[in-house]
């Protein structure tokens, strides 16, 4: 990265590292340096930053948490925004029973699960126990088996590449099954990029909302590993069976490569259980894709964003 262009993004945002670790910023704990890793704490210094990066032709990519993001262990060579500190959570609107929420990219989606349970409101349990930030969550259409971040978006606001903000109505919006496609919207406007959420929420009891969270908290912990560093489920459940079930009946539980392992507890959960190499657990997750193949002639998709160069 030039020189120049380190100097014009110090001068953008305060908040710069260069050579970061992405293993510091990614739930798997693993993969290279990014060249660049910046953290704006205002959406006035990630709107300037989308721009002057657009406009130098700078290659970036925004994360949000880093929970579904494997970073390839040759590091990024360009620009990482992470949103994490673009946290604002705030009740727009109320008639009383139903409440306007906004969130900036960078809020946890748990916090706001928090939020809406210290506030009495009900819609966001569904959330429980995703890890990361709500834009990340957005992105890529986050859900549970019961419920989905899109079944409660009313809008989302984005910063185009000239570093104007934009908000587009749910309708407007194509969702899919863990994916928000922006294809028709980013022909007309250039790739945009998530700046904040609207959504809507009702009134509710404070500790029904309390307990549900707890035992969906309780049941998560009993079926998925969340004692390793992993990025959740590794693969999307194809339309004919979980993609945990498939690799359960493969008998691949307990596989491993390097420091990379099925777990034992649930198959779609390819968890860094010590000190994975990313390049182990991409190994491994081919082994995982080519015995499912073999078995059951499906072909699994991974849910996990893989980057880097
Ligand atoms: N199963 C097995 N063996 C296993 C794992 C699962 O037989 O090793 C079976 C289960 O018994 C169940 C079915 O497969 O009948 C589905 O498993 P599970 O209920 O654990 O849900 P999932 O489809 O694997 C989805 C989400 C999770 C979310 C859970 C709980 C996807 C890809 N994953 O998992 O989300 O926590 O439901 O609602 O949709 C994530 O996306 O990162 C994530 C963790």
């Amino acid at each position: 990265m030039e020189i120049k262009a380190k100097e014009n993004i110090k001068k953008i945002c305060k908040n710069v590292l260069f050579d970061e670790p992405m293993k510091k910023h990614t739930s798997y704990r693993t993969g290279g340096s990014a060249s660049i890793f910046v953290k704006p704490e205002t959406i006035d210094e990630f709107s300037e930053l989308i721009k002057y990066l657009n406009s130098d032709k700078i290659t970036f990519l925004v994360m949000g948490g880093g929970s579904n993001l494997l970073v390839k262990d040759s590091g990024y060579s360009g620009v990482i925004i992470s949103t994490k500190d673009l946290k604002e959570i705030k009740i727009l609107k109320s008639d009383g029973t139903k409440f306007g929420i906004k969130a900036q990219a960078g809020a946890g989606t748990q916090a706001l699960c928090r939020f809406a349970i210290e506030n009495s409101l009900s819609g966001m349990n569904f959330a429980t126990g995703i890890p990361g930030t709500i834009g990340g969550a957005t992105f890529m259409n986050a859900g549970t088996a019961i419920g989905s971040i899109s079944d409660i978006i009313d809008s989302v606001g984005f910063i185009s590449p000239k570093g104007e903000y934009l908000t587009f109505k749910k309708e407007e919006l194509k969702f899919f099954y863990r994916k928000l496609s922006l294809s028709h919207l980013n022909e007309t406007f250039g790739d945009l990029i998530i700046s904040d959420i609207s959504f809507t929420l009702k009134k509710g009891d404070k500790e029904n909302l309390k307990n549900e969270y707890k035992d969906l908290l309780k049941r998560r912990k009993e079926s998925q590993p969340i004692e390793y560093p992993s990025c959740g489920s590794f693969f999307k459940n194809p339309a004919e069976n979980p993609a945990g079930l498939l690799i359960d009946r493969c008998g691949l539980k307990g596989l491993k490569v390097g420091g990379a392992m099925v777990s034992e507890k649930h198959g779609n959960f390819l968890v860094n259980f010590e000190n994975a190499t990313t390049e182990d657990i991409l190994e491994l997750a081919q082994k995982v894709k080519v015995k499912v193949f073999s078995e059951f002639g499906i072909t699994l998709e991974e849910e996990v964003q893989i980057v880097g160069s």
